[in-house]
């Protein structure tokens, strides 16, 4: 699709074809954004998610790669700009658990160099890539930002997926790194914490979780996260409607990331 002169911008999200990136990119759309949906393969769930978003009356592609592979993300990010104009926000929610999810004692390297390369590596070298585009341009003045979807679990340990809380730790690290760099230019750099969000990758454990939230007030508003959620703290980021908030965490968990006595 053609670049609108009245958007706010291009917004590429990683990781849009289902779940919380689905969930942003509609919301994104909705605010006036151009938006490249991108997920590791062409497929069914990103052509459904691409007509999704095109029914909002939004400009959109598809851009299909894996962003945990460094080499791929300077082709996407040119076929982004090249499509739709320049990125002016990027959010870095692809984001996979464990290969398995055992005690920490049994964790083996592959889940933990699969966790560290989607979730930590990927969003490092894809925000120096976009970093250094942005320090070349001003983009006619229109707001900019650097989102990155970590998780509750860049705090909160859990046994049963080690790898993936030290993932989403070093995410976090990758945010402030990127915001000490970045806010001088006027980009606004977050760390969104969702919490326990109701998508594929909590599937196997969210009928629990909504137990325990029941049964033991594991958050302080009872009920499990939606994508939605989620979606409404990043746009806020990236429409510039909280202009002095940077090189801050954002936690979307109902409470559950409280300090109580
Ligand atoms: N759900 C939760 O409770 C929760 C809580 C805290 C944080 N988070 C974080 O939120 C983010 C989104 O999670 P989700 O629950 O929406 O997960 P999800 O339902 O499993 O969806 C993941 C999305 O990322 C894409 N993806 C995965 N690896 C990718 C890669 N290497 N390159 C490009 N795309 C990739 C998937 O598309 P394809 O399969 O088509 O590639 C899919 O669109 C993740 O970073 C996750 O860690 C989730």
């Amino acid at each position: 699709m053609g670049r609108s002169e009245a958007h706010p911008g291009a917004v590429l999200v990683t990781g849009s074809t289902r779940g919380i990136g689905f969930a942003i990119a509609l919301k994104l759309a909705a605010r006036g954004f151009a938006v490249a949906i991108n997920g590791r393969e062409q497929g069914t769930s990103m052509s459904r998610a691409l007509e999704a978003v095109r029914a909002t009356g939004a400009s959109a592609i598809s851009v299909a790669g894996d962003m945990a592979r460094p080499e791929n993300h300077r082709p996407v990010l040119d076929q982004v700009e090249m499509q739709l104009g320049p990125i002016v926000s990027l959010v870095c929610n692809a984001g996979v658990g464990p290969l398995r999810r055992s005690d920490i004692l049994d964790v083996e390297p592959d889940s933990f160099d699969h966790c560290m390369a989607a979730n930590a590596r990927g969003p490092f070298f894809l925000a120096q890539e976009f970093a250094r585009r942005l320090a070349g341009r001003d983009d006619e003045g229109r707001h900019r930002s650097l989102i990155f979807i970590s998780s509750a679990n860049a705090e909160a340990a859990s046994l049963n997926k080690a790898e993936y809380c030290v993932s989403k730790a070093a995410v976090a690290m990758v945010a402030k790194a990127f915001a000490l760099k970045l806010s001088s230019l006027g980009v606004q750099v977050a760390d969104i914490r969702p919490g326990i969000i109701e998508t594929d990758l909590s599937a196997p454990v969210i009928e629990e979780y909504a137990r325990r939230i029941r049964e033991e007030g594991l958050t302080l508003s009872p009920r499990v996260g939606r994508p939605d959620d989620v979606a409404h703290a990043v746009a806020a980021i990236a429409a510039g409607d909280l202009p002095y908030v940077t090189g801050a965490v954002l936690p979307v968990d109902g409470g559950l990331s409280m300090a109580r006595l």
